[in-house]
């Protein structure tokens, strides 16, 4: 065989920078990849990712969102054996055990629920833009797009919003262990923060039992349904603080990706300004074309063959959505941002299948009020000159920006209109 021309190294910096082209490699000549160095398999063409999706018995979703393919050092075991066992969640879960938790779980998720948010996102937005247009200049990520999900998910569960910095930092860490390349130290500190964020929510729920509250967590602690029994405390625990590291990062990142994309395609910011109509397809197309979640991760049950290359039992698939968004048979001119272009039943950056996004219609919501707000009451935002001023995460499955120093005009009465 040919040595592989295929340099695929999530954590190089080139490739956080700009990893398209490697990603165009990887399906023009080895669609699934065997990534040594950590032992990933990476699945990356639309009709083998539907395969992975539409085949759950084969591509367990156990440790799905778990990035490193070690077990934790021992430090780190210790630590998070002083809380309660972590799985299973909606997310890593399979099968009846799946199908019960998204049942009672979407009962307390509705879209009613989801629509009533409406006017509480967009006074969010405006609250948190009050607080530094008059400025000139800020970092878009610390002040914005992290705490707009956070606010928008606290309200929804019911929990104070003063506790929002510590429940932004606790699941920001859980990244950090389920990625777990930092050194052990810092990793049995994010453990750390892990137990803290399960006694917080443990906490949370024994003050609702037998209430009659109206929020999320108390809608959790319902009766069961349809035959399936009620959640237990310890599985209603793990719902919110599944949504929240499910619908924080993700929300967080897209916003970024969002207003650098725009911002380095003016005529298609300028056609959506122009249209405000155009402002769900252009939502559809940040997603698709900069995907937050790039690929998740699923175990292999059974030794299996996928685009012919023979995937043993207990490997681990990275199922790569941000790759197969870019994917020329699905989508026409796959590297052009479009906002035109309507691929919300297409595009692949919330997942398909039975573990398809819970959360889309709050996150595109967000979306859909957030940044077209931001364009209209900061005039000429742009990112800050300088070369810090853009700064990636190195979460690689998770692709946005740590940092995103951002300036605009002040606007004369830099109030909201
Ligand atoms: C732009 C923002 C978002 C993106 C890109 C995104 C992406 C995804 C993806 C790709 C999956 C599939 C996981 C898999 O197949 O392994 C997923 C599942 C999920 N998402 Fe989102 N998500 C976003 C926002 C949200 C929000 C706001 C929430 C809720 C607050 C949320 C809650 C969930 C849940 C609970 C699941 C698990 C569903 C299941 O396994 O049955 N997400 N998301």
């Amino acid at each position: 065989m040919n040595a592989c021309p295929v340099q695929f190294d999530p954590l190089a910096p080139e490739q956080l920078a700009d990893p398209y082209p490697v990603y165009s490699q990887l399906r023009a000549d080895r669609p699934v990849f065997h990534d040594a160095e950590h032992d990933l398999w990476i699945v990356s063409r639309y009709e083998d990712v539907m395969i992975v999706v539409r085949e759950p018995e084969t591509y367990s979703s156990e440790n799905a969102v778990r990035a490193s393919t070690q077990p934790w050092p021992r430090p780190v075991l210790d630590t998070l054996a002083r809380g309660w066992p972590l799985s299973p969640t909606l997310t890593d879960s399979d099968g009846d055990v799946h199908r019960r938790l998204r049942l009672l779980v979407s009962r307390a998720f509705t879209p009613k629920r989801i629509a009533d948010m409406e006017d509480t996102i967009r006074r969010a937005v405006d609250e948190l833009i009050d607080a530094f247009v008059s400025d000139g200049c800020a970092d878009i990520i610390e002040r914005f797009a992290w705490p707009l999900p956070m606010m928008a998910i606290t309200a929804i569960l019911g929990v104070p919003r003063e506790d929002v910095p510590r429940l932004h930092r606790w699941s920001y860490n859980w990244l950090r262990l389920m990625q777990a390349t930092d050194p052990v130290g810092e990793l049995v500190a994010c453990a750390e923060d892990v137990v803290a964020m399960q006694r917080y929510f443990m906490d949370a729920l024994e003050q609702r039992a037998g209430g009659e509250g109206t929020d999320l967590m108390s809608g959790l602690l319902g009766a069961g349904v349809a035959g399936s029994e009620a959640l237990t405390m310890i599985e209603a625990m793990r719902v919110p603080m599944n949504l929240i590291i499910a619908g924080h990062v993700t929300v967080t990142r897209a916003i970024g990706n969002g207003l650098v994309t725009l911002l380095s395609a003016s005529d298609q910011l300028a056609a959506v300004q122009q249209d405000p109509e155009r402002i769900p397809t252009m939502v559809e197309e940040i997603l698709r074309f900069e995907s937050p979640a790039q690929g998740l991760f699923r175990t292999v049950r059974t030794d299996t063959t996928l685009a012919g290359v023979h995937i043993p039992a207990g490997a681990r698939v990275m199922v790569h959505w941000a790759s197969g968004n870019r994917d020329e048979n699905v989508f026409e001119r796959a590297d052009v941002f479009d906002v035109t272009r309507n691929s919300a039943n297409a595009h692949l950056a919330f997942g398909k299948g039975s573990h398809a996004c819970l959360g889309a219609p709050l996150a595109r919501l967000q979306l859909k009020v957030a940044i077209p707000r931001l364009f209209e009451r900061l005039p000429r935002l742009q990112v800050a000159a300088g070369e810090a001023s853009a700064v990636r995460d190195t979460i690689f499955f998770a692709r946005g920006f740590k940092k995103l120093a951002m300036e605009w005009d002040v606007p004369v009465a830099a109030a909201r209109t």
